[in-house]
């Protein structure tokens, strides 16, 4: 059995999570949430990390996650990172992981996809994340296929600026996260259906009595509650009216609640 890890918030690695897998066949692929045992031992033949880059850097469990993970099996691993304009360093910060772990990864990949960040820019319209999205199938088909026939892959370079980025930028948003849950408010058009509590992959939100949402303090920025509302409901501060909501049509919320 394969096995592809995945994070995200509006859908995209999962997207392409599912390509790759439907390539090699006999696949699992498994969120990573807070809900997840990150001790139990992990065991593929195949083994997958696909993931955003947020602030030049990753998702902060994510990042967790590969600090405690434990491979006992896997004869082929390979990691796929997604972003929207600049990755910078990301895989150069992951393969730093991995080798603290003594975990050799035989192959790197980037695909570009829409974006779905608002707090300091726009996700993308429908029109162009649908050009985005069909100009990434052929790329993630490619890795796929290298995937496949194992190949070995190394990471591209990286420029001074990305590394730069990676460094000084994505420590000061691992800390920013924590306290970012102030600025979270719903409208009158919330109407209690709880979709943003399930879909949420550390259980920040929690309906009160009311069915209101509430936000708990330990966010990690993935975007979920905001792009998968129903109801468009869900702002952040003042940036997020007016602005556009993204997710990947491949996905349904089902598959991630
Ligand atoms: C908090 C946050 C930070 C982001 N930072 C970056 C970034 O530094 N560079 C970039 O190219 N894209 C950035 N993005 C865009 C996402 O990486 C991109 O849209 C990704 O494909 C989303 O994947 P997902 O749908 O699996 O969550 C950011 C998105 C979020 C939510
Ligand atoms: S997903 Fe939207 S409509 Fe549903 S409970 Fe949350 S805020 Fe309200
Ligand atoms: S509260 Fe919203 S943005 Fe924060 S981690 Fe949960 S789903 Fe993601």
């Amino acid at each position: 059995m394969h096995k592809i890890f995945y994070f995200t918030g509006s859908g995209n690695s999962l997207a392409i999570a599912k390509r790759i897998g439907e390539k090699i066949g006999q696949y699992k692929v498994v969120k990573v949430t807070s809900k997840l045992d990150f001790n139990k031992p992990v065991k593929a033949d195949i083994l997958g990390f696909v993931f955003p880059v947020y602030a030049w850097g990753m998702p902060v469990l994510f990042k967790k996650f590969l600090e405690q993970i434990e491979i006992s099996k896997a004869k082929y691993i390979f990691v796929v990172t997604n972003y929207a304009g600049n990755g910078g360093n990301v895989l150069g910060l992951f393969q730093k992981l991995m080798k603290k772990k003594n975990i050799n990864i035989d192959a790197f990949f980037e695909i570009f996809m829409p974006s779905n960040y608002l707090v300091m820019g726009d996700a993308d319209p429908q029109d162009k994340a649908a050009q985005i999205i069909k100009n990434s199938i052929p790329k993630i088909e490619e890795c796929a296929q290298k995937i496949y026939d194992r190949k070995m892959v190394p990471m591209q370079k990286v420029s001074f600026m990305g590394k730069l980025y990676t460094k000084l930028i994505y420590p000061l948003f691992a800390n920013y996260i924590k306290r970012s849950d102030k600025n979270f408010f719903f409208t009158e058009l919330c109407n209690g259906c709880g979709i943003c509590e399930k879909v949420c992959p550390v259980e920040n939100i929690i309906l009160n009595e009311n069915k209101n949402p509430v936000w708990q303090n330990h966010c990690e920025q993935c975007h979920a509650c905001i792009h998968w509302c129903p109801q468009r409901a869900i702002e952040f501060s003042k940036k997020t009216s007016n602005k556009n909501r993204y997710t990947h049509p491949d996905v349904k919320v089902s598959e991630l609640i």
